[in-house]
């Protein structure tokens, strides 16, 4: 019979993130570097190997899950895994989404609804398009905007990510605020962490959310609430604005003892925690037999050494915490 999947320090593994390609249509600076390189085609999961390997994960009690990249929307024919994976909305799943950058979303917005996805998060770290570009190093704004224009006119509800980068989206966080607020979109920030070799130095780049917020607090009145996504953020009310802000603070103040999450890559590596290299492969022991019996056996295993949290640094120094790029894993 199967067992929900607890750790050894009582945390239930309630959501996972699944990469379904670590290729990406943007290069953002804190993320890769121009001459990111991707994986082989032929190293990939097959859609059918990702559907049952998440499957599996629905049936030990994960309740949430998460498609990322990359940017998940670049990864062919990704709505028959998405349609495919549906069949579990309401019975054993609450919530299907997916993490995105945006660039194909119009396309994509109406059969993302019409397959029970109720909300997505879009990263949007500037509303300058110039910036823009030079941010995701060729990126279109105009047409991410017409993704999140389609994703809301299908009635999907947004959440905006934006990664807060000293010199470069410092001086555009309350322009976000109120942008995002303005047009019904809750707001989550994000520390920069130290996963990768990138072009620029992390160092540079890192702002702190504590001072972020308190810079914000000079405008506007944020109120903590214990509003739950059942991600990592903590969450204000502005009341200015009426709306939601969230603060996903992995280097200030880490959230590790209520994780509740592990992620899965496009290659079928279980990683437990973002922030360490440990990691469990699950290709082998899917591929090993028809029946999930091995697969549950090895997934017991990995959750069984789940780290108790990340030790990510951001120092000069430092070469990064780790060596593979947030889109590995999605983040
Ligand atoms: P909600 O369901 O809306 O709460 O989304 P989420 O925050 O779980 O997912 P999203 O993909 O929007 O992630 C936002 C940021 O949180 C990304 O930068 C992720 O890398 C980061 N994040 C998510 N889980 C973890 C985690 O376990 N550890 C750390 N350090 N960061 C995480
Ligand atoms: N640190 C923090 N967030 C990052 N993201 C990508 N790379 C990093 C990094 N090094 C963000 C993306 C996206 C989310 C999944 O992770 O902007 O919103
Ligand atoms: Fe692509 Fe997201 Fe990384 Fe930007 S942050 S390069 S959109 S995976």
């Amino acid at each position: 019979t199967l067992t929900p999947l607890v750790d050894r320090f009582g945390r239930a593994v309630t959501y996972l993130r699944v990469s379904v390609t670590d290729r990406c249509d943007f290069r953002c600076t804190y993320c890769m570097s121009e001459a990111m390189t991707f994986l082989p085609r032929k190293d990939l999961l097959t859609l059918e190997e990702i559907d049952r390997l998440a499957s599996a994960f629905v049936a030990r009690g994960v309740r949430k899950l998460r498609l990322t990249g990359g940017e998940p929307l670049v990864r062919r024919n990704i709505m028959w895994l998405i349609e495919a994976l549906s069949r579990h909305l309401g019975n054993g799943l609450d919530e299907l989404t997916l993490t995105t950058n945006g660039s194909q979303l119009e396309h994509h917005a109406e059969a993302l609804a019409a397959c029970g996805v109720k909300r997505i998060n879009v990263s949007l770290d500037t509303l300058d398009a110039a910036k823009f570009r030079v941010l995701t190093r060729w990126g279109d704004f105009d047409k991410v905007l017409r993704g999140i224009d389609a994703a809301d006119r299908a009635g999907l509800k947004i959440k905006i990510n934006a990664v807060a980068l000293r010199g470069c989206n410092e001086d555009e966080i309350a322009e976000l605020l109120r942008w995002s607020h303005g047009r019904g979109f809750d707001l989550t920030l994000i520390e920069t962490m130290p996963m990768g070799e990138i072009d620029a130095d992390r160092t540079d780049q890192y702002l702190p959310l504590s001072l972020v917020r308190a810079r914000l607090e000079q405008h506007f009145t944020l109120a903590d609430i214990p509003f739950q996504s059942g991600g990592p953020a903590r969450y204000t009310q502005v009341a200015e604005t009426g709306g939601r802000l969230g603060f996903i603070t992995p280097m200030t103040h880490n959230f590790c003892e209520s994780c509740n999450r592990v992620r899965v890559t496009c290659t079928g590596t279980l990683f437990m925690c973002l922030g360490q290299e440990d990691a469990a492969d699950l290709k082998q022991p899917m591929r090993a037999s028809k029946s999930d019996a091995v697969l549950h056996a090895a997934i017991d295993e990995a959750i069984g050494r789940k780290p108790k949290g990340h030790d990510f640094i951001i120092d000069r120094t430092a070469a990064p915490s780790l060596s593979r790029h947030m889109s590995t894993t999605g983040g």
